[in-house]
């Protein structure tokens, strides 16, 4: 029975999108070659995300530690995304989807920085959301909130007791979108990476065994399958 006939889906699906080097090096490929084929599959995934009716769709593309790769990996990888981004462009009108970017782009280069300013300013109308996680590290994304909060209490706009859960998470790149409910990481690996750790709090992990560049329409279904098997308590019984 295909998922979408027996169970609606989350509200809010986030994927760390890894395994895209070790898909190009089983294939003896460069890693931009696996990184191209992650990119089509996020295409792919994207569309099945928006015909489940996923509201928001978050997904890691680049994390703070993610320089620490060679310039050439990450020349790739920024040329994809810039590909990617103008397409989206594009082909708004056909797919609106309503494009938001989560991390610090200043590192990026003035044509990257340009490109996601207009992909968020040119689909701000749509309903499904895409939030891009670029340059992007949960702690990182921490500290900006902490940052942001102490100048308003130096500046006599606010005053320490006043901060509360539900303020802080105000300050993220996250403010006015919900928790995801299910977080999905293929390639093996069983950590977070420093992925929406605030966010992540009470949401659904699923960890599978299948490459980035190797995920399917099917996959997902089965993490959403996996996902409404799991018994949420919320701290409760
Ligand atoms: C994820 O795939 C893409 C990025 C981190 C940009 P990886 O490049 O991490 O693939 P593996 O983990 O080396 O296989
Ligand atoms: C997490 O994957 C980041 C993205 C998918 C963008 P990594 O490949 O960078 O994470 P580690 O190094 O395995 O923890
Ligand atoms: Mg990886």
């Amino acid at each position: 029975m295909a998922l979408s006939e027996a169970v609606s889906p989350p509200r809010h699906i986030a994927i760390i999108m890894d395994g895209n080097g070790r898909w190009a090096k089983n294939r003896g490929l460069p890693r931009t070659a696996g990184h191209a084929a992650g990119a089509e599959t996020f295409r792919r995934i994207a569309n099945h995300c928006r015909a489940l009716g996923v509201e928001y769709l978050t997904v890691y593309a680049f994390s703070t530690e993610n320089w620490k790769r060679s310039e050439e990996e990450i020349a790739g990888i920024m040329r994809l995304l810039g590909n990617y981004l103008h397409e989206a462009l594009r082909d708004m009108e056909k797919n609106r989807v309503r494009f938001r970017f989560f991390g610090d782009l200043t590192r990026l280069s003035p044509e990257l920085q340009k490109l996601c300013q207009e992909a968020q300013t040119a689909s701000s109308d749509y309903d499904v959301q895409v939030n891009f996680c670029l340059n992007y590290g949960g702690r990182d994304e921490i500290v900006r909130a902490c940052r942001r909060f102490a100048r308003e209490v130096a500046e006599g706009k606010r005053q320490p007791e006043e901060l509360t859960e539900a303020m802080l998470s105000g300050y993220l790149y996250s403010a006015d979108v919900p928790d995801p409910e299910l977080i999905i990481r293929p390639s093996g690996e069983m950590r977070t990476s420093n992925f929406l750790l605030w966010q992540s709090a009470y949401s659904e992990f699923v960890f599978m065994n299948v490459l980035w560049p190797d995920f399917g329409p099917a996959d997902l279904d089965a993490a959403i399958a996996e996902y409404h098997r799991r018994n949420r308590r919320f701290g409760g019984v």
